[in-house]
């Protein structure tokens, strides 16, 4: 059964463990096994505070020696690279965002997604879902999220796209999904236009995996390869 996630302040929140109830009372994880082995207690029950999970990962302080062997970079596109599958009920993923790197906009089909910086900056910014066919999309709000913050966002927010905006530093962001998905929609920032996406891993537990990197697999980088093969593909003037 998938998790229920509610906030604090809902009152259906009664139905979260006491020790789970209060986000102010969340113990700093000394690093990222502790961090994941706290996960993996909060998802074991069936209904889940939102802003305590928010503020755990917030408060873990992000230290390369953690994570560095899931640090995957690939020149041509951003990398999601698995962690922790959670029993099934959660992915927790690093995401490695080379210089200008950045994703299409997206949905998170119907999950949850928090997104925590663990290097570098990112910038966040949220559209409104289409409001009509063929319209250009409307932006909600961009925000940078900077060393060890944390960003939540589900389909009942909107959309969002996420970018490295430096162009001399890499980033990498840490990400909880719940529940796992596999397909989700991107969608044409000057029409509203969606198509479906599979999302694949470029590895799993630091080994690279045998999910080719095709046109469809990674929905953030397929229109930019596409872009590039295009450009390839022009002649010389
Ligand atoms: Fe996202």
């Amino acid at each position: 059964m998938d998790n229920i996630l509610v906030h604090s302040d809902e009152h259906v929140g009664m139905r979260v463990p006491m020790k789970y109830r209060d986000e102010k009372a969340v113990v700093r994880p000394a690093n990222l096994v502790e961090l994941i082995a706290e996960v993996d207690k909060i998802f074991s029950e069936d209904t889940v505070n939102v802003d305590y999970v928010h503020a755990l990962m917030e408060s873990y302080k992000s230290n390369p020696a953690d994570w560095r062997a899931y640090a995957k970079f690939d020149p041509h596109r951003y990398t999601r690279n698995l962690v922790s599958e959670g029993n099934g009920k959660y992915n927790m993923m690093l995401l490695c965002w080379n210089e200008g790197q950045g994703s299409s906009i997206h949905d998170h089909a119907n999950s949850h997604c928090f997104m925590k910086v663990l290097q570098g900056s990112l910038i966040e910014t949220q559209y409104y879902w289409p409001a009509k066919k063929g319209q250009p999309m409307k932006r909600k709000q961009t925000t940078e999220l900077m060393l060890d913050q944390c960003a939540y966002i589900d389909d009942t927010i909107g959309l969002h796209r996420v970018e490295n905006p430096s162009h001399v530093d890499s980033a990498i962001t840490l990400h909880l999904y719940i529940p796992p998905y596999s397909e989700c929609h991107c969608f044409d920032e000057n029409t509203g236009k969606p198509r479906t996406a599979k999302v694949t891993f470029w590895s799993k537990y630091g080994q690279r995996t045998r999910e080719a990197p095709t046109e469809s697999a990674d929905p953030d980088s397929s229109k930019r390869d596409a872009d590039l093969r295009n450009a390839m593909a022009q002649p010389a003037p």
